[in-house]
Order: C-alpha cells, then sequence, then structure tokens
C-alpha cells in the first residue's frame, strides 16, 4: 500500500520571458485568468486532492505569490464591517492555513529538475505531489486527485500524460511504453521534447505528477540536459531500475498558460465553465467570430 500523498512542490521561480512584458514585475503565476491567479488555481486542485503541504520554490520579485495566499486583516476587518460576506469569504479562500505554506528560495533558475531538488529537505522521504501552475485543468474530478487515486494503486512515479499530435512531440518530455495499457500506461522511460521521428510515442508528459522521493538522489547529481538545464525528466529516467513509473490518461482538458494563445483559450475555456457567465459570453464569442 502506497504511503499517503500530503505535500505538493508548485515550482514558480521561472522568468516567464513568454509573457513579457507583463511578468517584468508580475509574476507569471499571478495573472488571473478571469478573476483569479494561476497559481490559484493550482492550489485549489492540490486542495481538493486531500494535499496539506504547499512547497512554493520561488525566486525574487515573486513575493506577492506568498502574500496572496497569506491572511489580509486589514482587508479582512473593511469588508466584515461593510457586511461584504461573498467578498470576505473570496479573500478567505484563498489564505492557506496556519503552517501550510513553506517557501524555498531557488536563486538562480536552473530548470524545473532544479527547482523539485531545492524543496529535498522540505518533503523528505515520502511521495509527494509537484504542480506546474502554468498547465491548467478543467475536469469532473481534479487532475492531481486522479493521479494520487493511480498512486494509491501502483505506487511509484504516476504522471498525467495526454495524446499530442506527432508534429509538437519536441515541445514536451514523451514517454516510452511497452505497450499501449490504456487509461494507466507503464513506462519503461521517457525522452525529453524528441523530435517527432524520434518520439517513442505520442504520450506527452503535462504539469501534474506523484513522484517516490528516489528522484532526489538523481536530482542530487545536479547533472545537465537539454537547453543546460537541470531536467526532471532525466532524473526520473535514472530511477526507474527500481521505481515503477505509470503514465495516467486523465479525465479533463488541460490549458497551456504558458504560451500567450493557451493563455487566452483558457480564459475563454474556463469562462465558458462558469455557469454565471456562460449565457452572456458565448454570444460575445459568436459575434466576435463572424467578424
Ligand atoms: P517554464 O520554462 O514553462 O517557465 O517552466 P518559465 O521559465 O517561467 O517560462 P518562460 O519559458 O521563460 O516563458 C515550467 C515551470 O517550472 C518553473 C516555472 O516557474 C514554471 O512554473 N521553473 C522553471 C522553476 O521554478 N525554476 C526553473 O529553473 C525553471
Amino acid at each position: 500500500m502506497a504511503l499517503r500523498v500530503r505535500k505538493a512542490v508548485l515550482p514558480v521561480a521561472g522568468l516567464g520571458t513568454r509573457f513579457l512584458p507583463a511578468t517584468k514585475v508580475i509574476p507569471k503565476e499571478m495573472i488571473p485568468v478571469i478573476d483569479k491567479p494561476v497559481v490559484q488555481y493550482a492550489v485549489e486542485e492540490a486542495r481538493a486532492a486531500g494535499i496539506e503541504e504547499f512547497i512554493f520554490v520561488t525566486a525574487d520579485g515573486k513575493e506577492s505569490i506568498a502574500n496572496h495566499f497569506s491572511g489580509h486583516p486589514v482587508l479582512e476587518r473593511m469588508l466584515t464591517e461593510k457586511k461584504k460576506n461573498a467578498e470576505l469569504q473570496l479573500v478567505r479562500e484563498a489564505t492557506l492555513p496556519p503552517g501550510a505554506m513553506h517557501l524555498i528560495k531557488q536563486h538562480d533558475p536552473l530548470g524545473l529538475g532544479h527547482a523539485v531538488w531545492c524543496a529535498w529537505e522540505l518533503v523528505g522521504d515520502e511521495p509527494f505531489a509537484v504542480i506546474l501552475p502554468d498547465d491548467m485543468v478543467l475536469s469532473q474530478t481534479p487532475c492531481l486527485k486522479q493521479l494520487i487515486d493511480a498512486h494509491a494503486r501502483v505506487g511509484g512515479h504516476v504522471v498525467a500524460v495526454e495524446d499530442v499530435p506527432r508534429d509538437q512531440t519536441n515541445r514536451y518530455g514523451i514517454l516510452d511504453i511497452a505497450g499501449d495499457q490504456g487509461t494507466l500506461t507503464k513506462a519503461r522511460g521517457l525522452v525529453e521534447k524528441p523530435a517527432p521521428d524520434k518520439a517513442p510515442s505520442t504520450l506527452a508528459i503535462i504539469g501534474r505528477y506523484v513522484l517516490d522521493p528516489a528522484v532526489f538522489k538523481e536530482l542530487d547529481r545536479h547533472t545537465r540536459g537539454a537547453g543546460n538545464e537541470i531536467q526532471l525528466t532525466d532524473a526520473l529516467n535514472r530511477t526507474l531500475a527500481t521505481v515503477p513509473f505509470h503514465g495516467l490518461r486523465f479525465e479533463g482538458r488541460r490549458y497551456d498558460c504558458g504560451t500567450r494563445v493557451g493563455f487566452i483559450e483558457a480564459n475563454v475555456a474556463f469562462g465558458l465553465a462558469n455557469p454565471e457567465m456562460k449565457d452572456q459570453l458565448r454570444p460575445i464569442i459568436e459575434r466576435l467570430l463572424s467578424l
């Protein structure tokens, strides 16, 4: 029986260069989709999956992320006095319980693997989740909960995957599978951003992982990979002799907020999924399409 997953690592130390000039001062993760910062969707998904401790791997200039998840006594007092209960609830929902938030600085953005390695002390020797806030998922069951449920059955590393068009394999970590087993597929390895004709499959990893802590020892070697960065996928590969590795085709749809078009798509999709907004939004979109 696999240990329960209680901790999530949220790497938020990247520079967000694809979103300049917006990210010159505002962290990419604080840009809102509709009315909530992107990172809040990730935290809400993790809470709904039973995560109790949130480890933000952060960098200078990203203090607003921790502030967003802290209490705001002045605002809360003002909203209480004015009996603005709905607004007060929104502020409180964005606040993590005391002791649930941990911050660790990455100092240098040396890659996703390095960001995860920074959380080693705080995670310790137990399975943990990694959520990349850029990837937003609309689903019936929170995507991370789907991974944690699968992990309870098979243990080891379980990563969220989706089928991508073959001409896009060079944008993702791609699973090397022995044979396709459907929803939960055992993998024998993964390849970082392979060219379409070299890709061992079209199953791409998205920004949701449940990982065995064995990955930390491999990350500790600080081996540089593609782009001279310390790659999480390389370290995962080196654990596969001893740690089972599965890809889960999750139920739901992923939106890549790390790109400008993906960000617009996420706003439209989350707007259309919002019961208060969808009836107003649909005719607007139709009108814009007919221009
Ligand atoms: P990305 O490469 O998509 O994010 O990393 P980025 O570097 O911020 O964006 P661009 O490419 O410059 O526009 C995926 C995730 O990993 C985090 C990022 O914050 C993002 O959530 N990350 C990446 C780190 O925390 N540290 C790193 O060294 C690299």
